[in-house]
Formats: structure tokens, C-alpha cells, sequence
């Protein structure tokens, strides 16, 4: 219907149609409007089809509003019975209390939540593996409300952009994909053994997580000084805008994360070395080079983007790798490599953390990072960010995140291994583990260091009269506040669990 609107009123012939007076921005009418809906004059409207085809393309006008020839079946049935679903013990407790519903052994789900187990049901048409994945938008906790951005983005669903004969592939999610990611967008990129991401540069600054696999990396910064460093998975990366570099697989491939701090970056943008030379007189290029025209006669006619190599010299220390020049090597101070895998994470009850910032890594001045074990049940406590937006990558396991936003407004999403989330600056959130092995995530803020407001222990330091009067709490409960930030919170695997205050210190 909306497409047919939108035909007509391209032709400008929108008037003729609607009864009501045209608003202002329809163009007039037309003399072939009338000739326009007469379908023995419209060539375009009965088209030749195939041979043997049968039947009309349209309907009558017997069809069109009421009329008593027209009967409609009020037995159709659009409730799904109570004998053709299971409910789990958890959907029937009160809204609120908004427990986790693990779906993904219930046969037929339905939307129910509290409501004594009985309705509203989902006659279809549905997809019921997405809604299985996703059971807190399916059956909302009570206590989500009003509107919220979608925060989630599994990378499965990105356009995954092949490189050349096989050599690996990219996928990555932008505003484009996630509007509420204004701040910063992600690639997931893999390279086969010895394979190269193109020598390049692009125009926001480039963080990276390792997530399988070992690479190698070569750069030069303005000064002329270079870098060769080789990574392993859970190792970090970061190159500044405009400084060019190179990313080649060692022997058993590579897989990682890509994090710019541009919301609206896409890696079909970047700079590539084949463009610079496709795209520049070869003359210029032979002079700007001290070299015969020549020289230039096997540059790549198209992109390479992703394309196999051959294997680099394994020692990095190789002279033929460790290329220097009379600046030397980029100084350990602005060292863009950082072996984040050999660090010690900082241990409390319900799981780990480690920090990445300005603190231990300079050169990535406006990234800081949290990477978060969280163990089964328990949860990265309730929370926000002062100064910057959060990207999120789940790297395995399971977990849910409620985004809260002013005035009144909350929405809670389920995230997987490969799902992209997103949380506006000083929107408070949390990250429950609903899985049963450890969640494990990146929290990457667009800012020097790593920082948050606890909800919790802002509560344990503010003055217990002030807390009393606004919450309603017991002394009891005033008393077990936090002065300390607690960063994860333990639980168990039993989701159903409502009290406690055994753990609670
Ligand atoms: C890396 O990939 C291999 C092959 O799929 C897999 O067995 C391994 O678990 C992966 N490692 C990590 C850290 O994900
Ligand atoms: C890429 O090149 C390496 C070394 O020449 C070779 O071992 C590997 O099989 C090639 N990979 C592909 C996908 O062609
Ligand atoms: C790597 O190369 C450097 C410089 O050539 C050499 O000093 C070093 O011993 C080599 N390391 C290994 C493990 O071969
Ligand atoms: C590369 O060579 C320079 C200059 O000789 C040296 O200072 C630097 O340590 C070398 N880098 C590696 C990774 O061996
Ligand atoms: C909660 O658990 C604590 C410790 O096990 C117990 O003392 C308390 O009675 C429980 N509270 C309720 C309301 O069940």
C-alpha cells in the first residue's frame, strides 16, 4: 500500500486519488490522471505473463469495504492452545521479579510473562531460533519500558566481504547496522596463514583485540620511525589515524576485532596502498619514486584488500623485517603494540577483570578497556559511564544487558559470542552472565581511562537517611551497602535465585 502511495505520488498524480483536499507539497493535478487508472489505457498494468499462466492479477471491486458477500470466518483460529505449548516455572512469577527464560529447549515459546501462565500466546508467523535467542525482547521483564535504540548487533548478520582466492574476510557493523552506535563502529576481520590486510591508513584511529590466531605488524609514524612487532590472540593493537600499516597472518592464521571511534567508519573506506597508485598519474608517480615509468608496469589494476602472501621472516628481529631508518624504532613510551594477553587479570568473587587505558598504554589515547570474565550466574554490577558511549563484544558465552535511559525508558537485550552492544554515554546498564559457562566481553570507552559510576557503592557513600527516605530500605539493608566498588557480582547458574544476602559483604 505505502509503495503504491509513493508511485503515485512520484508521478505527481497523488491528488487525483485522495478525496480529503491535497496537502500543500503535492504537485497539481494532472490531465492524464484519469487516464492513468483506466487499466484498458495503461499499458503497464496488465503485463504479458508467462505462458499457461491463470487467474487475474488483481481482485474485483466486490472486494472493496463492506459488503454482504463478503463473510469473514470469525473461527480462524489466532491463539495458540495451552495444549500445544509448555510454560517454564519462571514465566509464571510476577513480571518484575523479570527473571531470565532460558527458551532454548522450549519447544513452542510463548510471550507470557506472569499473568498466571496464560497469555498473550504467538500464532506466527514467527522465527522462533531468533526469538529463542533474543527471550527478553520476546517476554520483556515488567519493568522495561518506552523506547530504546536496538543495542545489539550480531556480526552473523553483517555482509561478510570476501578477500581475493579465499584469503579471509571481513564483517563489520556501523550506524548503518546500529543506529545508536553514533561514537564508535567494529570490524571482525580474519586472515588465512600468511595472508595481508592491504598496506593502508584511514582516517579514524584503529584499536584492536586479537581473537584467534598470530599476526604480524609493520608501521611508520610521521617521524619516520618504525614498528614490528608480532601478536597473539588476547594481545591489543592501536594505530592513529593516517599512520599507514600492514597486518600479515603468521602460519596458523589470525582472527580479530577492530574498534575505530568514528560511529560512521566502514572498512570499504579505508586508504589502500593499490587505490593510492591506481589513482595517481603514473608520471607523478615515477618521479615522486626517482624511478623509470617502468617500474610501475605490474602495480595491481584493482584493490587487493585481503590477498594471500607469502610467509615473513619468523624472527621479527630479522634485518629483513626490522626495517629502521636514521629515526630508529618508535619509542617503547609510543609503542603502538601491547601484549595484553601476558597480563594478570585482577581477581574478585564472581569473576575477572582486566584494564587497558592510557595508564599502561599511551598510544591509544582515547581508548580504555575492559576485558570482563564474568562466571555463571553472577553479573558485572549495575552501572554507568561519565564521559563516553560503551562498545561491547561478546567474546564467548552468554549474558543479558538492560540499557536504562532518562526519563523513563528501559529495554533489555541478549547477547551471544559474536554479538556487537552498544550503551550511550551515562546510561546505566549492567551484564548479567545467563549461560552456563564464563561470559567473557570487551568494554571499550571512547576516553583515557577506564572509569565508572557504581550504583551500589554510590548508594554505600551517601548518607544512610538520605538512601532511607528515597528507597524505603531497612537498616538491615542500608547496612550492606558497599563503600567499595564491587565491579562483578557473584550468583549461581540457578537464575531463579531471589535472595542474597549470604554473599552480599
Ligand atoms: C581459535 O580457532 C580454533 C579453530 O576454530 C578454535 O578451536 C579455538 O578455540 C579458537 N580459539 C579461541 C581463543 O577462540
Ligand atoms: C597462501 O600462501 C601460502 C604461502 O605461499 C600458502 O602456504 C597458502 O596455502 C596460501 N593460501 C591460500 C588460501 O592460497
Ligand atoms: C633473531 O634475530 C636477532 C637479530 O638477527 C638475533 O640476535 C636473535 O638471536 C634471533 N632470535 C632467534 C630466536 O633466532
Ligand atoms: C629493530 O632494529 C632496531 C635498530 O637496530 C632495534 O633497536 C630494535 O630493537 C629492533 N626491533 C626488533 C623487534 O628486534
Ligand atoms: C535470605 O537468606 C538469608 C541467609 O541465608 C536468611 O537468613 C534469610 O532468612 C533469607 N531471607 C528470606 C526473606 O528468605
Amino acid at each position: 500500500m505505502r509503495r503504491a502511495i509513493s508511485l503515485l505520488a512520484a508521478s505527481g498524480l497523488l491528488s487525483s486519488v485522495l478525496a480529503a483536499p491535497a496537502p500543500n507539497r503535492v504537485k497539481p493535478r494532472q490531465e492524464s490522471a484519469v487516464q492513468f487508472f483506466d487499466n484498458t489505457n495503461n499499458p503497464t498494468a496488465t503485463p504479458f505473463g508467462p505462458a499457461g499462466a491463470s487467474g487475474s492479477l488483481r481482485g474485483g471491486p466486490e472486494l472493496r469495504g463492506p459488503n454482504p458477500t463478503n463473510v469473514v470466518n470469525f473461527n480462524d483460529p489466532a491463539v495458540v492452545p495451552s495444549s500445544a505449548y509448555s510454560v517454564l516455572p519462571l514465566q509464571t512469577a510476577d513480571a518484575d521479579t523479570g527473571f531470565y527464560l532460558d527458551l532454548s529447549q522450549v519447544e513452542n515459546p510463548q510471550p507470557i510473562r506472569g499473568n498466571g501462565g496464560k497469555s498473550p500466546t504467538d500464532p506466527g508467523p514467527r522465527n522462533r531460533e531468533v526469538e529463542k535467542q533474543n527471550p527478553d525482547l520476546f517476554i520483556p521483564p515488567g519493568t522495561d519500558a518506552g523506547d530504546v535504540s536496538n543495542a545489539k548487533w550480531p556480526l552473523g548478520l553483517s555482509h561478510n566481504r570476501h578477500g581475493l582466492n579465499g584469503a579471509g574476510w571481513a564483517r563489520q557493523q556501523n550506524v548503518n547496522q546500529m543506529p545508536i552506535a553514533k561514537n564508535m563502529a567494529g570490524v571482525d576481520m580474519h586472515l588465512e596463514p600468511y595472508a595481508y590486510r592491504e598496506l593502508h591508513w584511514h582516517q579514524a584511529n584503529e584499536w584492536s583485540y586479537i581473537l584467534n590466531g598470530s599476526v604480524r605488524l609493520n608501521a611508520v609514524n610521521e617521524a619516520g620511525e618504525t614498528t614490528t612487532d608480532d601478536l597473539q590472540a588476547g594481545d591489543v593493537w592501536f594505530f592513529p589515524a593516517g599512520v599507514p600499516h600492514s597486518i600479515q597472518a603468521h602460519e596458523s592464521g589470525v582472527e580479530f576485532l577492530l574498534v575505530f571511534d568514528e560511529g560512521s567508519f566502514s572498512e570499504d573506506n579505508t586508504f589502500l596502498l593499490s587505490e593510492l597508485f591506481a589513482r595517481n598519474p603514473k608520471s607523478v608517480l615515477a618521479k615522486d619514486l626517482r624511478v623509470d615509468i617502468s617500474a610501475l608496469d605490474h602495480i595491481p589494476q584493482d584493490q587487493l584488500y585481503i590477498f594471500n602472501g607469502t610467509a615473513p621472516p619468523t624472527n621479527v628481529s630479522d634485518p629483513l623485517n626490522n626495517i629502521t631508518g636514521p629515526a630508529g624504532v618508535i619509542p617503547n613510551d609510543k609503542s603502538y603494540t601491547y601484549h595484553f594477553s601476558e597480563q594478570k587479570p585482577y581477581e574478585v568473587q564472581g569473576g575477572s577483570v582486566k584494564i587497558i587505558d592510557t595508564q599502561t598504554f599511551p598510544a591509544a589515547f582515547d581508548f580504555a578497556v575492559g576485558l570482563f570474565t564474568i562466571k555463571p550466574g553472577a553479573m558485572r554490577e549495575l552501572h554507568w559511564h561519565t564521559t563516553s558511549d560503551e562498545w561491547d563484544f561478546i567474546i564467548s558465552g552468554q549474558g543479558r544487558l538492560t540499557v536504562f535511559q532518562a526519563p523513563q525508558s528501559s529495554r533489555t537485550f541478549d547477547f551471544q559470542a559474536g554479538d556487537v552492544g552498544y550503551v550511550p554515554v551515562v546510561t546505566a546498564h549492567y551484564l548479567e552472565n545467563t549461560g552456563t559457562e564464563d561470559l567473557v566481553y570487551l568494554e571499550v570507552l571512547q576516553a583515557p581511562i577506564y572509569n565508572d559510576i557504581s550504583v551500589a557503592q554510590w548508594l554505600g557513600l551517601t548518607p544512610k537517611q538520605v538512601v532511607k527516605e528515597h528507597l524505603g530500605f531497612s537498616e538491615d539493608t542500608l547496612n550492606r551497602l558497599p563503600k567499595i566498588k564491587p565491579f562483578i557480582l557473584p550468583g549461581d547458574t540457578d537464575l531463579s535465585q531471589t535472595n542474597f544476602t549470604s554473599e552480599a559483604e
